[in-house]
């Protein structure tokens, strides 16, 4: 019978790291020409929450469909990867994880786990709790950055590099170059990368996913102001902000934006920086592209990995792709 393992967590970034990155992108972001925030900083552990909440709106079908494609094919999956280490890049709560633990476990291969995400308090409770569920599980923690971090997911095993939520649809495409070609550097053969994305569809789907009735996003996208109020002793009046939700089609991206109700001029103690918004200005928050499948295709050829096999949902709603290096 095998015994619990505690878990164990690798910090990559400190405290003071987090504080100096978040200065120079709230800084940045704020006195650019279009105002702009990076999408990092919405998860607090209220925005990792209100995130949570999001993954069960009826609208939002991105983890469903995942869901439903993991439940479908993950035992194909790990088989076909051989892989005994599971590492998943923006974790979060590690939800949908379980679906491919159950099929390493249920092929005998269940070695180590090594989730890595920004918010340190939701990956130690969710790498504490898969520990007691899978007993003889190693789950290794990182606090990283996936943007920064990509030398720090193990050498040990064979690793099956799972990016799951369509996350990666969350970064410009110089950021999916970069981040494509830093993790082909790092993939060793035999390693699988396996990539959650969601597809493009109907925009009046699409727009509802990101502006749902109950206005769980909307207080997820206006978080990141609480988060500034918190962190940088910031004055901003969320409530004077609108969730805005739009399609944006040359670019195949859902945006959101945050849009000042009224003029206002807002101060940001601890940056000495204030700054005006005109009544109706608009700031940059989330960009999440969709993809279509031939166009992911060639992106992933182009940061140098070659797609293996892929699996789509019911209806084609979402994509999963597993790659390797080239
Ligand atoms: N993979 C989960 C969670 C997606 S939410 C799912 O499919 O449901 C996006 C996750 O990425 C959050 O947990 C957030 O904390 C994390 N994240 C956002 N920016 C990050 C960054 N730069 N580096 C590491 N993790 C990040
Ligand atoms: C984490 N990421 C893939 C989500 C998305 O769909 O782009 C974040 C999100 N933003 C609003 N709703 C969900």
């Amino acid at each position: 019978m095998d015994t619990v393992i505690p878990p164990t967590i690798e910090v990559h970034l400190a405290p003071d790291d987090l504080r100096v990155a978040m200065e120079a992108d709230v800084r940045a972001g704020l006195t650019s020409t279009r105002k702009q925030l990076p999408p990092v900083y919405f998860y607090d552990d209220r925005g990792s929450r209100l995130f949570d909440e999001i993954t069960r709106l009826p609208e939002y079908y991105p983890t469903r469909a995942e869901r439903a494609i993991l439940e479908a094919h993950a035992k194909d999956m790990v088989e076909s990867a051989g892989a005994n280490v599971l590492v998943e890049l923006g974790a979060g709560t590690c939800d949908k994880s379980r679906v491919l633990l159950d099929a390493m476990q249920s092929c005998g291969r269940l070695g180590i786990y090594r989730p890595l995400d920004v918010s340190d308090t939701t990956l130690w409770e969710a790498a504490t709790a898969l520990s007691e569920e899978y007993p003889g599980l190693a789950v290794h923690a990182v606090v990283g950055d996936f943007h920064h971090h990509m030398d720090e997911l193990g050498d040990e095993g064979r690793r099956l590099i799972a990016f799951l939520g369509g996350t990666i649809g969350n970064f410009d495409p110089a950021q999916r170059a970069g981040f494509l070609t830093g993790l082909a550097a790092v993939m060793r053969p035999g390693d699988r990368f396996l990539l959650g994305t969601d597809l493009i569809k109907d925009r009046a789907r699409l727009v509802a996913a990101y502006d749902d009735a109950a206005g769980v996003t909307a207080a997820f996208n206006r978080n990141v102001l609480h988060v500034l109020n918190r962190d940088l002793g910031a004055d901003f009046d969320p409530d004077r902000f609108t969730h805005v939700a739009r399609w944006n089609e040359p670019e195949h991206r859902i945006e959101m934006w945050l849009r000042s109700e009224d003029a206002c001029r807002v101060k940001i103690a601890d940056l000495g920086l204030e700054v005006e918004f005109a009544a109706g200005e608009e700031m940059l928050t989330e960009i999440s592209t969709k993809f279509s499948p031939d166009e992911l295709r060639e992106e992933l050829e182009e940061g140098g990995l070659e797609v293996e096999a892929s699996w789509a949902s019911p209806g084609d709603e979402f994509l999963m792709t597993m790659a390797v290096r080239r």
